[in-house]
């Protein structure tokens, strides 16, 4: 992979030629129409770059915020043996997501997160105390852009009492914030305590906050290079900034390819998938990205991430012979000859000559190529994005280009790509519940 052509004008390797020819390509003048749109809305883009109104786009060529947060990097970890990162949704799962870039390990992984408050994994974690084991040595990133989420806000106070219960006499050691620079019942528990604060940009929403010190403290503790994320996305900002039409971004031909398939009534889902485990990280942040930035006022796709070649054996039918109303992405890394290899001799004694000699990476690379090649014969279109190196570098430039993606086509769907009304109903209900006696 890839059997295609790729983009040359994108810092990335992504092919759009399984879904623009074939059966399953919208019709090219519905295609052109989403495109000429989508010029309109890079101009748009532009304004809001030059204006400074839209200040994600301010993020990647940002130093001050990071020189704060390296010294507190540098910090913060000593002397403990886990830093538990707590937030949820936007403000966790960015941190997760570059994971992706974590050197493999057979230790348990210094940095964790902990999103999902469920009662029974949450008392696991704070169980440590009673074993006499490692709370004490634990560092909690506490992380909301509101900072007043009733699940994060939980884990922080419980956390709190464990650590006093343990004994722990030094609490604001243990913990470092990162919420909006306005009163919040967490801004509030940092200052009670007297625990160090990162601002939270106030114009960044949460999942678009990954390239902020939201995602990059926890790079940082991971020992990733912060800087080279943001110049891969600096360079796709460039790239899709400067572009001379439409037809030059990568990130505009992408949101035209999707409005394109939702114009013709077919685009009910849209579906990730990489082959490599370790990319399957990203998909939870994007689905969020895609979910929380373009479902409302009745539109959106369902974002779906699977994993290859595993889904192969479970979703694929469907995939090919199902309603057809899904646009695949299907991300890969440089697999051929990677791992171990297939002895020739016994393949060929049990009759499977074509494994002779081949590794697991040359499998799974035929397997992401078939599974194009299925799908795009049977009219489904299909997206390549090839990652010959999985490094900071392409990760901050592959979510740049998502981020950016999915901001246009909100301008090209009409809907507000930026707020999260769906979110907040169900904040306020669930306040109002615990207040009930
Ligand atoms: O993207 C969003 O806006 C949400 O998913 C939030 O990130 C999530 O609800 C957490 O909110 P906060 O960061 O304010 O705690």
């Amino acid at each position: 992979m890839p059997d295609s052509k790729s983009d040359p004008k994108s810092p990335l390797n992504i092919s759009l030629d399984l879904a623009l020819s074939g059966k399953g390509a919208p019709p090219q003048a519905v295609y052109d129409a989403s495109l000429a749109k989508a010029g309109q809305a890079l101009d748009w883009l532009r304004g809001q770059q030059q204006s400074g109104s839209l200040e994600l786009l301010q993020i990647p060529s940002r130093t001050d915020d990071l020189k704060k947060a390296e010294a507190l990097a540098r910090t913060i970890g000593k002397g403990m043996k886990t830093v538990a990162v707590l937030g949820i949704g936007g403000s966790s799962l960015g941190g997760q997501a570059l994971t992706v870039l974590s050197k493999k390990s057979t230790k348990r992984a210094f940095v964790e997160f902990h999103d999902n408050p469920d009662p029974l994994s949450w008392r696991g974690v704070l169980k440590r105390v009673d074993k006499g084991l490692d709370i004490t040595k634990t560092h909690f990133i506490c992380i909301s852009k509101s900072g007043g989420t009733a699940e994060t806000l939980s884990q922080v106070l419980s956390a709190e009492a464990a650590l006093k219960k343990a004994g722990v006499k030094n609490i604001k050691k243990h913990f470092t914030i990162i919420t909006e620079p306005h009163k919040s019942p967490l801004r509030d528990f940092a200052e009670a305590i007297g625990a160090p604060t990162l601002d939270h940009p106030t114009g960044v929403g949460g999942r678009y906050s990954v390239l902020t010190v939201v995602g990059l403290l926890p790079a940082l503790m991971m020992k990733l290079d912060a800087k080279a994320l943001r110049k891969g996305a600096q360079a796709v900002l460039d790239q899709t900034l400067n572009a001379k039409s439409p037809q030059d971004s990568a990130v505009a031909r992408g949101a035209a390819l999707h409005h394109a398939l939702a114009q013709e009534g077919r685009l009910a889902t849209v579906i990730l998938w990489p082959y490599a485990d370790k990319l399957a990280i990203l998909g939870g942040w994007w689905r969020q990205l895609w979910a929380e930035s373009l479902g409302k006022d009745g539109k959106g796709s369902t974002p779906v991430s699977v994993l290859g070649p595993v889904d192969q054996h479970s979703q694929l039918q469907l995939f090919r012979d199902g309603p057809g109303n899904a646009l695949f992405t299907i991300m890969t890394v440089d697999s051929k000859g990677q791992g171990a290899s297939v002895p020739a001799a016994r393949a060929k004694q049990i009759g499977v000559p074509y494994l002779a000699g081949k590794t697991l990476g040359d499998l799974v690379d035929a397997e992401a190529r078939a599974t194009a090649q299925t799908l795009f014969k049977n009219g489904r279109p299909v997206r390549v994005i090839h990652m010959p190196k999985v490094d900071e570098f392409e990760v901050g430039a592959l979510m740049m280009h998502f981020m950016l993606e999915t901001i246009i086509m909100g301008r090209l769907m009409g809907v507000d790509p930026f707020d999260q009304p769906g979110v907040e109903e169900a904040k306020v209900l669930t306040r109002q519940y615990l207040a009930e006696k």
